[in-house]
């Protein structure tokens, strides 16, 4: 099939969400001109200028879910954008997937060198925590704050991001089991995406219920999102996915299509875009936002 066939084009109020995230991402980045210049162009290299955003419009997605448009939610969209752009610059060094295309452009240490790059991720990584203890629109009560810091931090440490990409470079050459698999994907993308959606729903002043709803929701997400860009880079093409295709079976990476096929990982596409509607089906229209995310999450084209 071609993959094209499947895509889907998100809707007008998610494209003006991509350009206010955007705006915001610019504001919030160190000025180009400001010392240390290569440094601060290193970092503006890696979060401007292409990528889907999709982690800032599940902030804005969440809060829209619970009846929420707060000026607060821009930092939040940004801190886990600028926790991706980073996690993304490390993941292509060459100690670990070694990639030299990213979102249609040589990435960032092709670009800057690695030793820039590294440090580029690392000031990311702490500007995300900055912006998000600085609320200075002061709309987000201190427990508040504390809670979204708490569940970032556990979103990219061990448990989260960087322990999905540790598992990842362990198991390259070995036969994960499913359930290893979908251990190490959600880790290594779900976290991020699960707790994309947290910060938008804490910033709404979400119950624990809601929460609740929400984090099965954000799990069935963020898992298709990684079935997904494992298809692609069987399937997709270079010029159309922005990075190297077919790079996992190079790498001999486990990936959902080497380990149950292509068929049986779209059909657990199916079930995980499922099981994420279903969470979210008591909030009827005001959950629109986030359906159309799902569905895009395990359809897209790139
Ligand atoms: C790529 O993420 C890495 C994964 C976690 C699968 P995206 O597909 O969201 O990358 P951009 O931000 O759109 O470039
Ligand atoms: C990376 O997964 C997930 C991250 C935490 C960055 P991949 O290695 O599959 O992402 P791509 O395919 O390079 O974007
Ligand atoms: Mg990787
Ligand atoms: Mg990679
Ligand atoms: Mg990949």
């Amino acid at each position: 099939m071609n993959p094209n066939s499947e895509s889907a084009e998100l809707g007008p109020a998610l494209q003006a969400l991509i350009i206010r995230a955007e705006q915001a991402l610019d504001c919030s980045l160190p000025p180009a001109e400001q010392s240390p210049v290569e440094l601060h162009h290193a970092m503006r290299y890696a979060v401007l200028g292409g990528g889907k955003r999709l982690r800032p419009l599940l902030v804005y997605a969440a809060a829209h879910a619970l009846g929420t448009d707060k000026a607060a939610l821009d930092a939040a969209a940004c801190a886990v954008e600028l926790i991706h752009a980073y996690s993304l610059v490390h993941d292509d060094l060459p100690a670990m997937d070694d990639d030299a295309l990213r979102r249609g452009r040589p990435t960032c240490h092709i670009v800057y060198g690695e030793a820039m790059a590294i440090l580029a991720g690392d000031a990311l990584q702490a500007l995300a925590f900055e912006l998000l203890a600085n609320d200075t629109t002061q709309q987000v009560d201190t427990a508040t704050v504390v809670a979204m810091l708490h569940a970032l931090g556990r979103a990219c440490g061990a448990e989260g991001m960087a322990g999905g990409q540790a598992l990842d470079l362990t198991a390259v050459g070995r036969k994960l089991t499913l359930v290893e698999l979908e251990h190490m994907h959600a880790c290594k993308t779900g976290a991020l995406i699960r707790a994309s959606v947290q910060l938008g729903a804490l910033i709404a002043g979400a119950d624990a219920d809601t929460l609740d709803a929400l984090d099965r929701y954000a799990h069935a997400v963020g898992l298709a999102f990684q079935v997904r860009d494992d298809i692609l880079d069987v399937e997709g093409e270079s010029a159309v996915i922005g990075k190297t295709a077919g790079k996992d079976a190079a790498a001999d990476k486990p990936t959902f299509p080497s380990i149950i096929g292509v068929d049986s990982s779209r059909a657990r596409l199916t079930e995980l875009t499922e099981t994420a509607l279903a969470a979210i089906a008591s909030f009827g229209e005001q959950g629109s936002l986030l359906a159309e995310l799902a569905r895009y999450a395990a359809h897209r084209a790139h």
